[in-house]
């Protein structure tokens, strides 16, 4: 017998779901070129859904709606490899569903028609071919074997029922955190402001025609959408208990950091996050909280599970935020890709935002090794750590998730440097009146250091912590 699949990937024992998804995606695009290659190998389809058998039922229950089918599996496949193909053709499914529970210790069962358990035989072979041989007589009376692959096999991934409870109550353990509204941060009270017409404008562009980075192809903010679509699509129509939607699972793609040096050899770092390698978490946040709006962002508060951003800040306060656009004065949320490039934009923003400040701060450091250092406090401010955070369990939604901006340790959130002008605002606090004038000394040294080419603008947010930049750009 041919082997099933040469190279069947080999899982650790409670694997991660890019682990997982990659030996889905490997094990899915071998199947799939099988289905051109020649040979006389008889082949079925099989489906599969992940289910558990409910006491006084005659049916199994499939759980959490998840299911996978796959064409030309071999139809001598053995009950192992059969019962490992149908788990790593449902294991990204249920990573994500099960939110961090310990996958090593359930005893995953391979079943037909009927909760009928699929146990190995030797040699293992033939799992479930009986069912595609129809045995005739012919007219001579000699019985005939006819091979026959019109239907597809029928399985399940089979979970008992008390491994089917513990995970309900390790869910109930994680929606336990936010029962209590009054425990999530508070918003700052709305700002508002204006904003310049070409909000999509590539700004990067001139920017980097003027740094003369030549041989560069120039940025563009917009993502992949393809590769986008498939981060979305990750997910077969996912159902959350409809009841309290406090609670979801993200894939996160974390925005990088880089210096100045960094950005200028690889201007596009920032344009498409989901390039790189996403993390997996749980945030909690309320769908029925108030956000807060800009003009063109609205904000909730949430926590993570784990911290997001550990070289920042070991803080588990997050800000989740989505686009909108208004339509009859009304807001309307972006949706979907065109959420994903609206947020991928903003990042992007973040992204050249944080390295101009570093540039700054690269060139104080220089300058006062030259001249000492200055006869005054010089304030610590940058821009927070953010990513996006595509939901694996609530219709896939993607918002733009940053550190918690906490009044209570950065001060109320304000507007420091409006976009359409230079000045910085006057303040009644000291410690805001000396930080607006040093954002705008950092404009200074931006400009300086670019030759001319940008400076960030329409600072904003506490007394360290800083968010949504805008850009001059050949101002
Ligand atoms: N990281 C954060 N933490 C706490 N509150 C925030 C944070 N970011 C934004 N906010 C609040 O949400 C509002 C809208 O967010 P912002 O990113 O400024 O959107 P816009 O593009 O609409 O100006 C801000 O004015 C502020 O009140
Ligand atoms: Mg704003």
């Amino acid at each position: 017998m041919a082997p099933l699949f040469p190279q069947l990937p080999v899982l650790s024992s409670n694997p991660g779901y890019t682990e997982a998804h990659a030996a889905y995606a490997l094990v899915r695009n071998y199947y799939a070129s099988k289905a051109f290659s020649s040979g006389n190998t008889q082949t079925v389809s099989v489906q599969c859904w992940l289910a558990r058998m409910e006491a006084k039922k005659a049916k199994p229950t499939p759980i959490h709606d998840i299911y996978m089918a796959m064409n030309n599996v071999p139809v001598n496949i053995g009950v192992r490899d059969l019962k490992e193909l149908v788990r790593i053709l449902l294991l990204p499914q249920i990573i994500s569903w099960v939110r961090g529970y310990d996958l090593s210790t359930v005893d995953f069962t391979l079943r037909k028609e009927h909760w009928i358990e699929l146990v190995a035989q030797h040699p293992d072979v033939n799992a479930i071919a009986e069912d595609f041989f129809v045995t005739k007589a012919n007219p001579r009376g000699l019985q005939t074997r006819t091979f026959s692959n019109k239907h597809p096999a029928k399985l399940y991934l089979g979970i008992d029922n008390p491994t089917y409870n513990t995970i309900l109550a390790h869910f109930d353990e994680l929606d336990s955190p936010l029962v209590d509204d009054d425990e999530e941060p508070p918003m700052s009270s709305r700002t508002s402001r204006t904003k310049v017409s070409s909000y999509y404008a590539n700004w990067a562009e001139p920017l980097l025609t003027h740094l003369q980075t030549s041989g560069n192809p120039g940025l563009t903010t917009s993502p992949e959408a393809a590769h986008i679509k498939n981060a979305l699509m990750l997910q077969v129509q996912p159902k959350l208990k409809a009841a309290k939607s406090v609670c979801s699972d993200f894939l996160i793609y974390i925005l990088p950091g880089a210096s100045w040096k960094t950005l200028i050899q690889n201007p596009r770092i920032f344009s498409d996050v989901t390039k790189g390698l996403p993390t997996h978490d749980v945030i909690f946040y309320n769908t029925k909280a108030q956000p807060v709006s800009g003009g063109f962002k609205s904000a909730l508060p949430g926590r993570s599970k784990n911290a997001l951003f550990p070289d920042s800040s070991p803080s588990k306060a997050v800000c989740l935020k989505q686009g909108f656009h208004l339509q009859s004065g009304d807001k309307v949320m972006y949706e979907g890709v065109s959420q994903v490039k609206f947020l991928c934009s903003e990042l992007n923003l973040l992204g050249w935002g944080d390295t101009m400040m570093d540039l700054v701060y690269v060139f104080m450091e220089r300058s006062e090794s030259e001249l000492g250092r200055p006869p005054f406090e010089i304030p610590v401010m940058r821009f927070v750590s953010a990513g996006l955070a595509i939901s694996q369990s609530n219709q896939q939604e993607a918002f733009m998730v940053e550190e918690w901006i906490d009044p209570e340790t950065q001060g109320p959130f304000v507007k420091y440097i409006h976009n359409n002008s230079g000045r910085p605002r006057d303040f009644e606090r000291a410690d805001h009146q000396i930080r607006a004038e040093f954002l705008s000394f950092c404009q200074h040294v931006q400009y300086f250091k670019t030759n001319g080419a940008a400076y960030i603008s329409d600072f904003q947010g506490g007394l360290e912590l800083l968010t949504d930049p805008q850009i001059i750009s050949d101002p």
